[in-house]
């Protein structure tokens, strides 16, 4: 029932996405610059919310625009309606729904659906991850120069020791091609397949990458803050890799290697 509920709830948020994609829609903006919501990203969590709730109202939800939904229960559902919103709202058809769910704070179930490209994507604790059903992998690339990469900025400019334009510097520099697609759950979902060796960023909020992370892990790939630490989408830096080039990245992102 936890698994079908999470697939209705993935697709009922992406149907609302794709009714407003290319469309005219209100936008308004959140805090800082370019920190947009549109009409479609409430709708599509009015429609995510709406197969959650039929089903377990005594759940607990944290999703991005409605917020912290707070009841006792063991399972907390952690939802981003549109993780993509400035593709979206430019008609860049890289954006998706994201939905994690937790049951005693561990991660146990993600769906990432991006419907502009039929592709979903989901995994369960211990049983593998999938793109359309089918199982995928990690790619198997060992050296960082050889990677494929992508990041993201994050909307704040965070100036810092080891910040994002320091890191991306250290790569771009020795010519690893580094993208930066704009939707933190598609680039998870995109190390999960293969497609990209690594991703990292520095400023990621829990619904962005609670089910992606998910999905890395089970298809075989590592996921940890910058220290090296077990990853938790409660604090903000994130690398995912395919496993074999992670400590590689961890000295580079830390300068104690140059590429
Ligand atoms: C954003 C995207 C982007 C990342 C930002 C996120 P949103 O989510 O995932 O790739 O760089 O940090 O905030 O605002 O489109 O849901
Ligand atoms: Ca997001
Ligand atoms: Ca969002």
């Amino acid at each position: 029932m936890l698994k079908i509920t999470l697939i209705e709830a993935a697709r009922a948020g992406a149907a609302e996405i794709q009714r407003f994609f290319q469309k005219e829609f209100k936008i308004s903006n959140k805090t800082g610059v370019n920190n947009p919501v549109t009409e479609a990203d409430h709708a599509s969590e009015k429609a995510i919310l709406g197969v959650i709730k039929s089903r377990f109202p005594e759940h607990y939800v944290l999703s991005e625009e409605a917020g912290e939904i707070i009841q006792d229960s063991n399972y907390k559902w952690i939802i981003d309606p549109i993780d993509g919103t400035i593709n979206f709202a430019h008609g860049i058809p890289i954006n998706c729904v994201s939905i994690g769910i937790e049951k005693d704070g561990q991660a146990i179930m993600g769906a990432v659906y991006n419907p502009h490209m039929n592709e979903f994507f989901f995994a369960e604790k211990g049983a593998g991850a999938t793109l359309n059903d089918q199982p995928i992998k990690v790619s198997r690339e060992s050296s960082v120069v050889n990677s494929c990469l992508v990041t993201g900025f994050p909307y704040t400019y965070i100036n810092m020791p080891n910040g994002p334009l320091e890191v991306f510097d250290r790569f771009i520099r020795k010519g690893v091609p580094v993208r930066r697609l704009g939707a933190a759950a598609i680039d998870l979902c995109w190390v999960a397949c293969g497609r990209f060796d690594g991703f990292y960023e520095h400023k990621l909020e829990a619904w962005d990458s609670a089910a992606g992370y998910l999905i890395v892990e089970e298809a075989g790939g590592r996921v940890t803050d910058f220290d090296g630490n077990k990853y938790s989408p409660y604090q903000h830096r994130i690398l995912a890799t395919n496993g074999r080039i992670h400590d590689e990245m961890l000295d580079v992102i830390n300068k104690r290697k140059e590429l």
